[in-house]
């Protein structure tokens, strides 16, 4: 097991949602990167709204901090109104993109197919897909939370070659935003479920190198009991990746956990 968790370094992604404009987020990573500056232990990533991922790139320098996007189009190019290309991404410097959030099912509409169709635009871009999975309230009380997850994961990566990255991200849906997170032991649970689920589509030895994040409501009061789990591989952090001084204590406790 120790060599097992050797091979995956912890995952931190801050999710903005729909927040911030150009000059908060450049005056977020001024005050962001010199605190992470020591913390070599984990990978982090900010995925941005699109319309601010060009000046965090900038902002971010050389830093080792990795840009990503909240959502992207399966399509090329064409007339997609208001749609954006896996391309574009790349152009604006992304390496990863959130697909399948669960505001984007639940608000936006979108399906198990659209989500594995999006899934396989960034994995032929080359960038690295953050695949969300997650129950909501009725289907955990009506004990069908493996039973939503596992759909989830088999439609949401249906058909597809294990060729690069690809992160699951754990995402309870009543736990989101909601400051009720899940317990430390349930996250490691499901955790556990996805990764037997996951040996089952890929081979054995990629699935030892995935990570899986826990992700609702995740402070840097609550941290340390997920990213100490055996499958818990790092944290999506919403609300609380808004702060830098909070994102950046999320992730320097992530690094010793
Ligand atoms: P939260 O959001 O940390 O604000 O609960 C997490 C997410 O939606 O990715």
């Amino acid at each position: 097991m120790k060599e097992v968790l050797a091979i995956r370094r912890k995952l931190l992604v801050a999710n903005w949602k729909m927040h911030k404009n150009i000059s908060e987020a450049q005056a977020f990573c001024r005050r962001f990167l010199p605190e992470i500056e020591e913390c070599d232990r984990a990978d982090i990533a900010i995925c941005p709204p699109f319309t601010l991922l060009t000046a965090v790139k900038g902002a971010l320098g050389s830093s080792k901090v990795k840009l990503g996007a909240q959502n992207l189009f399966w399509e090329e190019k064409g007339a997609y109104t208001g749609e954006v290309s896996p391309a574009m991404l790349l152009d604006a410097g992304c390496e990863m993109v959130i697909i399948g959030h669960s505001e984007r099912r639940h608000i936006f509409g979108e399906t198990d197919e659209m989500i594995n169709r999006k899934v396989k635009a960034a994995l032929r871009n080359k960038l690295i897909p953050i695949l969300c999975v997650g129950e909501t309230l009725e289907e955990r009380k009506k004990g069908q939370a493996e039973e939503v997850v596992k759909r989830q994961l088999l439609e949401g990566l249906r058909e597809l070659e294990y060729d690069g990255e690809i992160v699951i991200a754990y995402e309870p849906v009543w736990a989101i935003g909601t400051g009720v997170n899940a317990s430390p032991d349930d996250a490691q649970k499901m955790s556990f479920f996805i990764r037997q689920i996951l040996k089952g589509i890929f081979p054995e030895e990629k699935v030892l190198e995935m990570r899986i994040l826990y992700g609702g409501s995740v402070k840097p009061e609550n941290i340390t009991g997920f990213t100490g789990q055996p499958d818990v591989d790092g944290a999506l952090v919403g609300g609380a990746s808004l702060d830098p001084d909070s994102f950046a204590e999320i992730v320097r406790l992530s690094c010793y956990a």
